[in-house]
């Protein structure tokens, strides 16, 4: 019995060393150690010992059972430290590998404008609003001094959704819902940027969809020249210092009197050229003093209240900045175009 159990024991233990997995080594100890193994086997033949021997018997085989089970115990901690290490090298990553570049995006060009101009105006005390893009008549037209078959209506062909619903044709109407929610006190210092509708053929210079930034000032004692002061000063910080701005008499409904804006020509520096078509100077935005009418509708008592108003397009600002030659590169998204205007190179 004795020998039998030494037998058994060299067995296990080399069994034990050649496992090459937990699953094999398991397999062993339920083989050996179990209820059905060959130890509890011999064990169980006990009986017919002498009991003299028996003790000695019993605490060999149970000497065997500790030494296997201790045997187990560490090949299963060496097996679990190579699984380890075997799962870590599969998973080690080859840092010679060369990075996949990660795609930056950047701002769109328009985007770009018009956060340097809210900025600009921003640091001159305005504020930004926002109103609707589906827009009433009321605010589109009528409160802008615009009534029903008013002939200066065709010069912004409308989408009209309903009779009285339509995209608005300008961001004008900001001018108006800024000055009903003032209540009649000023000041009133706003800039509205936002997207409006037109029904125009696109071509290089016209889209049926583009932005405008509206500006609005409202408070006793406004007068036409702090308009110009406040024109000048635009000009100058996003075209350039030596930038000169002419005002001419122009029309608009909801100002009196009214204005365009040219800048100098940077191309031939006033000389005349194609850029500003031979005159050297450069439509920029329309501009007035608010008509009394306007003010009144929107309730500001225009014997106490003056104000001034312009509104530009982005559109046009940008493509003289970056000298963009057709207006639907800003809609067509190609990234070639776009990329163009990354801060960093991408
Ligand atoms: N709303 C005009 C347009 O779309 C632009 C404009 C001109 C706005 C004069 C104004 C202004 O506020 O005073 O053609």
């Amino acid at each position: 019995m004795k020998e039998r159990l030494h037998e058994l024991k060299e067995e296990v233990l080399e069994k034990i060393s050649k496992a090459t997995d937990l699953k094999h080594l398991n397999d062993v100890r339920v083989a050996y150690l179990g209820k059905k193994g060959p130890i509890t086997e011999v064990l169980r033949g006990m009986g017919k010992l002498s009991p003299e021997e028996r003790p000695i018997i019993g605490s060999l085989a149970n000497e065997i059972r500790a030494k296997i089970s201790e045997k187990l115990d560490a090949k299963k901690a060496e097996l679990e430290e190579l699984a380890v290490q075997k799962k870590l090298e599969e998973e080690s990553i080859d840092i010679t590998l060369p990075g996949r570049p990660v795609t930056l995006g950047c701002d769109h060009p328009l985007t770009k404008t018009i956060r340097e101009i809210e900025d600009l105006f921003i640091g001159l005390g305005y504020e930004v609003a926002e109103g609707p893009e589906v827009e009433t008549d009321y605010y589109n037209f009528e409160a802008l001094n615009l009534p029903k078959n008013h002939p200066a209506r065709d010069m912004q062909d409308s989408f009209y959704i309903t009779e009285e619903l339509l995209l608005r044709t300008h961001t004008s109407p900001v001018q108006a819902r800024t000055m009903e929610k003032a209540k009649g006190r000023g000041p009133v210092k706003v800039i509205c940027p936002g997207r409006v509708y037109r029904r125009d053929n696109d071509d290089a210079t016209h889209s049926h969809q583009f932005m405008q930034i509206e500006g609005l000032v409202v408070d006793e004692n406004i007068r036409m020249s702090d308009l110009k002061g406040t024109l000048n000063i635009f000009a100058k910080k996003i075209f350039g210092e030596d930038r000169e701005i002419r005002l001419r008499p122009s029309f608009f409904p909801f100002t009196e009197p009214s204005v365009e804006m040219d800048i100098s020509c940077k191309m031939c520096g006033g000389k005349g050229c194609n850029v500003c078509k031979g005159t050297g100077w450069i439509e920029i935005l329309g501009a007035g003093m608010v008509h009394p009418n306007v003010l009144r509708m929107s309730g500001f008592d225009p014997e106490k209240y003056s104000g001034f108003a312009f509104g530009m397009g982005p559109e046009r600002i940008a493509m003289l900045k970056y000298g963009i030659d057709d207006i639907r590169h800003f809609y067509t998204n190609d990234v070639r175009f776009l990329k163009q205007f990354a801060p960093v190179d991408l």
